[in-house]
């Protein structure tokens, strides 16, 4: 196992009805800034309910953050927020609100150009206190100290991580994902996965607690998949799909392991370049990646194909070309294709691709740095 430290100071508020908890988490004399989305949490009355639970708390809004959350629409909030000197940021929404959020905490107390804080010029020191309310189980923004914003002027598609943005607390209330499209649905189940593996699939270092719980979650959302899809009501498959997506993406299961992200990597750029949805992009990389790295990612494919895909039969070789073909078909069962062309996407990607990672410095990837820009070129040339 390698070194690590693992902090988390996340508040998890799990259950039905728990948007009322709110009351007990805020400061009484806080100033919040309610942030959400398109028209989804005003529509089906999670808006409502927040500001009932708020009480007599001051409180302010802004709507209107898009998927992949735009720069600069956060910077308007970061404006309100100085304008009416807010003290506390409250998410009500999926990875993007709360992302966007982080970013509009980090700003509002950063001294410089906030473009700093994405471009990792400067490290910010310090964040206003947010709280967040999840509609989408997908990203793990619930419970981390990432984020990812776009700047639709240039295209780019940045990631932030600091301590200073791990949420204070997060409701986690499955009811509130009823009303999710299958689209959403199936991006979070995909993007979850992914989270896992990308946490999982390196080589063996012997690393039995985070790989056991890995392979638990993988195991989890490949058994509840079929329900969330065609049970907008089940509860207990909502609920485990929530807290699933959460784990696999709140630092634990990175413990002690190597890692190697770079399908998120790749997948922001055609993001950023393609409009593609964030979890769609993975399925089109990860595939590829797998088998360009099968070789060196063989001793973790191997215990994956068994201990998730229950592959015991054939050769090492099938073994692992079974794994990598039912995750293919994990991916197209809820819906999500695996290659560019699905996308209607050819040859003319890997050029604009391999550019922006380069101006980004996405050339030493993987959990031996060894993905270099070449080695993307054949990653992207197999996911034609
Ligand atoms: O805008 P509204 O109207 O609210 O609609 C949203 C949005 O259109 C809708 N939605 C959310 N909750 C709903 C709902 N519709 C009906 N009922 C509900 N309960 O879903 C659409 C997509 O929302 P979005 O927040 O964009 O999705 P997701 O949670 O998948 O977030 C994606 C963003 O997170 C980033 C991605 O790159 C992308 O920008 N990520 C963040 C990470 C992190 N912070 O750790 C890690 C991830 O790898 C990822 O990169
Ligand atoms: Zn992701």
């Amino acid at each position: 196992m390698l070194n690590f430290q693992f902090y988390n100071p996340t508040r998890i508020i799990f259950g039905k009805e728990t948007v009322s908890e709110l009351s007990q988490q805020l400061p009484a004399q806080a100033k919040v800034l309610i942030l959400y989305g398109g028209e989804s949490a005003v529509k089906n009355g999670t808006i409502d309910e927040v500001k009932k639970a708020l009480g007599e708390r001051e409180y302010f809004e802004f709507g209107g953050i898009e998927p992949n959350p735009h720069y600069e629409t956060l910077l308007k909030a970061v404006a309100l927020v100085k304008q009416h000197q807010i003290d506390f940021l409250l998410a009500v929404g999926g990875g993007s609100v709360i992302d966007g959020t982080k970013f509009v905490s980090l700003a509002t107390c950063y001294e410089g150009d906030p473009w700093e804080i994405l471009s990792r010029k400067k490290v910010p020191v310090t964040a206003l206190p947010i709280g967040t309310v999840l509609t989408l189980p997908a990203t793990g923004s619930e419970m981390n100290c990432r984020g990812v914003v776009t700047r639709a002027e240039t295209k780019e598609k940045l990631s932030f991580r600091t301590p200073l943005v791990y949420p204070q607390f997060s409701i986690l209330d499955p009811t509130k994902t009823y009303t999710l499209p299958e689209r959403q649905l199936a991006n979070g189940i995909v993007d979850s996965f992914m989270h896992t593996l990308e946490q999982y699939l390196t080589y063996p270092i012997d690393a039995k607690v985070p790989d056991y719980f890995a392979e638990g979650v993988l195991r989890t959302l490949i058994e509840i998949a079929p329900d969330v899809l065609s049970q907008p009501d089940n509860y207990e498959a909502r609920a485990n799909f929530m807290w699933a997506a959460t784990v696999a993406l709140n630092g634990f299961l990175a413990t002690g392991v190597p890692e190697d992200w770079t399908t998120h990597r790749i997948g922001h750029e055609l993001t950023a370049l393609y409009g593609i949805d964030h979890a769609r992009t993975l399925a089109i990389i990860l595939p590829a990646l797998l088998e360009v790295k099968k070789e060196a990612k063989r001793g973790k494919l191997l215990q994956y194909a068994k201990r998730v895909w229950d592959i015991t039969e054939g050769s090492d070789e099938q073994k692992v070309d079974l794994a990598i073909q039912k995750t293919c078909e994990f991916f197209e069962s809820v819906g999500i294709k695996t290659h560019f062309s699905d996308y209607g996407l050819g040859r003319e990607v890997i050029e604009p691709i391999l550019q922006q990672m380069e101006k980004h410095g996405q050339i030493n990837l993987g959990e031996h740095q060894d993905i270099t820009l070449s080695t993307s070129r054949q990653i992207l040339e197999k996911a034609l």
